[in-house]
């Protein structure tokens, strides 16, 4: 009886510890900006304010390289055009064009395979002397990160933007309306997009772990 008890309790433990487990990591763009805000902190940089307005831009920004790994750094590396700002990012993420501010820093990065936050924070955003150079910079006020898969596959797109400007007027959204963007996932938004970057798949196999061992104390009875 006790071990019946016992049984029931672990698994619904642990199916709730799935269902939360997938929720905090829901957004890989917002724990992105944890884990760098974390780690300049420990280099004693100051946290950095997480800007909407600023995240949803970083997500326009990758969707300006149209899938194009390539295009990412290297000798052949592409940039999209200040302009773009003001005539796409802004109006696409329903952020008012005058509160722009300068962009200090940007981290660009893309892979064919998707990795956890951290990992894309030190094997791929950061990778040399330069990327250490940007995080740590003292010019930064706030930050805003995206990440996304084209067409919510592979390959898998992760842009870091800062900026100078002041954390409560800048990239301000008109009304304060946040805009969805899919695919993909930008951070300071509190949006659950779990299913934006990737499948439901592993999230369905958490809950079926959760629901197996509850199958197999069933049958233990
Ligand atoms: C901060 O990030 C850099 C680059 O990935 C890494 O070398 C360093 O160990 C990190 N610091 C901490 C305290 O995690
Ligand atoms: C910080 O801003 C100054 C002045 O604009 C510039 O000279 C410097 O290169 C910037 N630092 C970094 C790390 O971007
Ligand atoms: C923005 O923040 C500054 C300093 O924190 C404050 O003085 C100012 O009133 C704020 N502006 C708005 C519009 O909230």
């Amino acid at each position: 009886m006790s071990a019946n008890v016992a049984c029931f309790f672990v698994a619904a433990l642990s199916l709730f510890a799935s269902v939360s487990a997938a929720d905090s990591k829901s957004n890989p763009a917002d724990e992105l900006v944890s884990v760098l805000n974390a780690n300049r902190t420990t280099h004693k940089s100051s946290v950095l304010f997480n800007n909407p307005g600023l995240g949803c831009i970083a997500l326009q920004y990758i969707k300006a390289y149209q899938g194009q790994c390539g295009d990412v750094g290297g000798s052949k590396g592409k940039k999209p055009a200040d302009s773009e700002f003001t005539d796409t990012f802004a109006p696409n993420c329903n952020v008012e064009a005058s509160t722009l501010s300068p962009i200090t820093g940007r981290l660009l990065g893309c892979q064919t395979k998707y990795v956890q936050p951290n990992e894309a924070f030190s094997d791929i955003l950061i990778h040399n002397d330069k990327s250490l150079e940007i995080l740590y910079s003292k010019n930064h006020t706030e930050v805003g990160a995206a990440v996304s898969g084209s067409d919510g596959g592979s390959p898998y797109f992760w842009c870091v933007l800062f900026s100078n400007g002041k954390t409560n007027s800048s990239f301000s959204l008109s009304g304060g309306v946040v805009k969805t963007q899919h695919p993909g996932c930008y951070s300071g938004n509190n949006d659950d997009c779990s299913g934006a970057v990737v499948s439901h798949v592993v999230i369905a196999w958490t809950l079926f772990a959760g629901a197996l061992i509850a199958v197999v104390c069933v049958f233990g009875l």
